[in-house]
């Protein structure tokens, strides 16, 4: 399947133009930032397309479909449903377009919530998501340009602001609190090399 006929396909699939036009943008985004820190940029592109295949699915159906495929659910998805989007989608992008690229999988499944254990290739897909032109917050240029010059700052970052923001609401995810941790103590790490 070609860019061109993919692109085709998920826009079929995702039916709905403006969350279209998100995914193509957190594709290029991805992509960009994937050539600037050396990392593969064809599968920063593909995860990015696909990422959010199950975005518009209701709450239900997200939990259904999960269930239908015995994935383990937790007590933070099961308030949220619409968080299990992300690891569904990574399903999705198996059975509907044969992606069987674990690095590909795993940035899809992450890019929601993130993790305990995030690659180079997952933080630059969750980054692209969140800090894609589309989005309107105050600092997303700022944040987008830190994402160029410094992938763990600018995770420690969007991480803090994304745990302020979900504490404000409602509850901060596990998964996330999990992810903020590993950055910190890497950083932790690479200033005590560094000193
Ligand atoms: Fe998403
Ligand atoms: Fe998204």
């Amino acid at each position: 399947m070609s860019y061109y006929e993919l692109r085709q396909a998920v826009r079929e699939q995702l039916g709905q133009e403006r969350r279209f036009e998100h995914v193509v943008r957190v594709a290029r985004l991805a992509e960009r930032l994937a050539m600037r820190h050396g990392q593969p940029a064809g599968k920063a592109r593909l995860a990015g397309m696909l990422h959010d295949l199950a975005r518009l699915f209701p709450a239900d159906r997200l939990i259904a479909e999960c269930e239908a495929r015995c994935m383990a659910i937790d007590g933070f998805e099961r308030r949220r449903p619409v968080v299990l989007h992300a690891r569904l989608g990574a399903e999705l992008a198996r059975e509907r377009f044969g992606v069987d690229d674990e690095a590909v999988l795993s940035a899809i499944r992450k890019h929601t919530l993130a993790d305990a254990a995030m690659s180079p290739l997952d933080a630059i897909v969750y980054l692209a998501d969140g800090l894609e032109p589309g989005r309107r917050f105050a600092e997303r240029g700022e944040l987008e340009a830190l994402a160029f010059v410094d992938i763990d700052a600018a995770m420690i970052a969007v991480l803090t602001s994304t745990i302020a923001h979900q504490l404000a609401r409602y509850e901060t995810a596990p998964q996330t609190s999990a992810a903020l941790a590993f950055y910190q103590r890497r950083s932790h790490e690479r200033s005590l090399l560094s000193a």
